[in-house]
């Protein structure tokens, strides 16, 4: 079928031309009785009404579009749009001028949302921090003032309040180490080594790591029966490192005391390796289990400070987890426990 919608200017005024010059041209036969007549007068009319429109349409409608189009794309490179003007504008329909602007809208609305979203982060990631920061540093004030004020010399506490400031010393540099690092994988700065390497070794050495932490719960650590056989995985080892040792402590924080902690390893595919770290402790409520990966978010704020949590280790392994391009989720049942997993690409040639 015959479009009207997509008319190029051209095309436009060539058939507004036809509409206009075919009766006058019959006119003008039947008058002079002379088919000659009729045909000069359809070709002169055509090409004049023609020219007429097109230029009418030209200098009234498409320059005043350019100087829109010339707004809307102030960033495109000048010779690319002395192109754009010249040969591909007077191309297109005032249809697809519209949809055009109205692309050029969305792009412009969701760039506006982007900003506003970033705005709010912003704003609740400073409110956080400042709260973070505000219980330690009132604690320690609490206690230095005490001491001060006659505690010092009291043998019976002053040991006791100097350890309890110091433990919130200790909380403050976690806090600060650990946004140290999420602002340094935020920006990207920090590039990727990445190395084939046996995940079980790395795995063995987090648990030798942490094994004071364990027996201190008496908790045992393994890896899952089934999964020593040696799988090769293709990552940057240190932070992988860092993921597992957050995802460990978190299962020795809030795993079951004298509970076992397992890790697993299966090869998913060709190319992916699915790592889990699975406890058998108090579990994380359905509602909480998306959120878990934000900054700051814990499902229980006094326990986990209690823990010497910072909020922040979770988010970190999702940082350094997506910028290996590859997926970490949780799942878990209250009073169960909680399994957390990663995927990593399987060893490279
Ligand atoms: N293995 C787990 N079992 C139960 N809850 C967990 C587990 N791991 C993480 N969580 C919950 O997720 C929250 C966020 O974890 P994380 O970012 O590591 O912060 P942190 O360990 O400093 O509290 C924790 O506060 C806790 O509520
Ligand atoms: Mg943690």
């Amino acid at each position: 079928m015959f479009n009207t919608k997509n008319l190029s200017p051209n095309k436009l005024s060539l058939l507004t031309a036809l509409f206009l010059s075919i009766p006058v041209s019959i006119a003008f036969y039947v008058v002079t009785k002379n088919i000659y007549a009729g045909i000069v007068a359809l070709v002169v009319d055509l090409i004049g009404t023609y020219l007429l429109i097109r230029f009418v349409l030209e200098s009234f409608i498409y320059r005043k579009i350019k100087l829109i189009y010339k707004f809307i794309y102030q960033t495109k490179a000048s010779k690319r749009e002395e192109m754009y003007y010249k040969y591909i504008l007077p191309k297109k329909s005032i249809d697809e001028v519209r949809q055009d602007v109205e692309l050029w809208a969305e792009e412009r609305k969701e760039e506006i949302e982007l900003l506003r979203n970033n705005e709010t982060y912003r704003k609740e990631f400073l409110q956080n921090l400042s709260h973070e920061f505000k219980t330690p540093i009132f604690t320690i004030q609490g206690y230095v003032d005490t001491l001060l004020d006659g505690a010092l010399e009291n043998p019976a506490v002053n040991r006791k309040f100097l350890e309890n400031a110091s433990k919130n010393v200790e909380r403050m540099v976690n806090l600060v180490s650990d946004l140290d690092e999420i602002t340094r994988l935020e920006s990207g700065e920090q590039p990727l080594y990445k190395e084939n390497f046996l995940i079980q070794d790395l795995i063995k050495d987090v648990f030798e790591t942490l094994s004071i932490k364990a027996s201190a719960r008496n908790m045992k650590y393994s890896i899952k029966k089934g999964c020593e056989q040696p799988v090769y995985v293709f990552a940057d080892k240190e932070k992988i490192s860092r993921v597992l040792i957050n995802l460990v402590e978190n299962a020795t924080k809030y795993g079951r005391t004298d509970g076992s902690i397992i890790a697993s390893v299966y090869k998913t595919d060709e190319h992916h390796v699915l790592i889990e770290i699975s406890d058998d402790g108090i579990g994380i409520a359905e509602e909480h289990l998306l959120r878990v990966f934000e900054r700051f978010y814990r499902t229980d704020r006094g326990r986990s400070r209690n823990v010497g949590g910072t909020g922040l280790g979770l988010s970190i392994c999702k940082h350094i987890i997506e910028a290996h391009g590859q997926t970490i989720h949780a799942r878990s049942t209250v009073d169960v426990g909680t399994s957390i997993g990663f995927t990593l690409d399987s060893k490279k040639d």
